[in-house]
């Protein structure tokens, strides 16, 4: 396999306090692969310290052909990190907003290389607005044109779709997926597990560390979960009932059905036997559900 990113032994300080601890991952190119867990677990120092934004302590590491310690600038020119860089102007349309940025990264033929991606993310028709009429939606859409505009083969994503309607974020994930089919490699941090489900490969960190890492499927397996599609009337009420128990992680109303994810014990096993006749259950392997960061994550 073609590793864009091998890491070994990373280790990151911020003053006397370890943040990163003796990380090692291997990124497979075009693989869209996702940072999940709690807040302050490190994720977006990870992101950083692959995309040649913060210097490692201590390890190893390379990103494509660049050493994170030795050749961050380089690793800078050909990677993209959406959140933080991209501040558009709201007063200015989505045209004149990538214009100025493809004109601030020397972007060549930048006119050229504007008409293509707004073309791509189907963008053409919002070219003349003001970035300040744009729905959320549509500003993530223009913040992706304009982390584009260089071509990178690395794009990083801290947390791009926090707060944004379920319809949308399914609608960017696709360009995403789409993206790494272009063989692009992206690294997203999700508090989202419908999100977590659709990454390639799944990281998940507490503390500095990295807890597991590998298909969505086998970080979910690794946790000890269950999820049971729970299917009848009054989800809602029986999704509070389910919720109040200490063993489950998560409760998800999707498509009429309830998904109910929690530690397979006995009690939650019971709990789920208990439900009167009028209830269709069935456990599901599908991660659709799963709290891959043990109850951090929110649907
Ligand atoms: N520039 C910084 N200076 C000092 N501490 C930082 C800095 N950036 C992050 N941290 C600390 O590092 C830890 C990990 O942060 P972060 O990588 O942002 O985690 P996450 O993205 O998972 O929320 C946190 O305790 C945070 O407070
Ligand atoms: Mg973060």
């Amino acid at each position: 396999m073609e590793y864009s990113i091998a890491l070994r032994g990373v280790s990151k300080f911020f003053g006397n306090r370890q943040v990163l601890k003796d990380i090692s991952l291997d990124v497979s190119v075009g693989k869209i692969t996702g940072f999940v867990g709690p807040d302050g677990s490190g994720k977006t120092t990870l992101m950083r310290v692959i995309s040649g934004l913060e210097r490692p302590d201590s390890g190893a590491g390379r990103c494509y052909s660049f050493d994170v310690f030795r050749e961050a600038e380089q690793i800078r020119q050909i990677s993209s990190d959406m959140s933080q860089n991209i501040s558009l102007s709201d007063n200015l349309t989505v045209k004149e907003n990538l214009l100025f940025l493809a004109k601030a990264r020397n972007v060549p033929y930048a006119q050229r290389r504007i008409d293509c991606l707004t073309d791509t993310l189907d963008l053409t028709h919002l070219s003349d607005e003001c970035v300040l009429h744009l729905t959320k939606a549509l500003k993530l859409r223009v913040s992706l044109a304009a982390s584009l505009l260089h071509s990178p083969a690395i794009l990083m994503l801290d947390e791009p779709t926090a707060g944004i309607a379920t319809g949308a974020r399914r609608e960017f994930w696709e360009r995403l997926e789409r993206l790494a089919a272009g063989k692009m490699t992206i690294l997203v941090s999700t508090h989202y597990s419908d999100e977590a489900e659709r990454c390639h490969h799944l990281v998940r960190m507490n503390n500095g560390r990295l807890l597991t890492s590998g298909s969505a499927q086998e970080v979910v397996h690794s946790l000890g979960l269950a999820t049971f599609a729970i299917r009848g009337p009054d989800l809602l009420k029986l999704k509070y009932q389910f919720s109040d128990l200490l063993e489950v992680e998560q409760t998800v109303i999707f498509r009429h059905t309830l998904y109910v994810t929690g530690r397979c014990c006995d009690s939650l096993l019971s709990n789920i036997r208990m439900l009167p006749l009028r209830y269709k259950v069935e456990q599901v392997s599908s991660v659709l559900a799963a709290s891959v960061t043990a109850g951090q994550m929110s649907s």
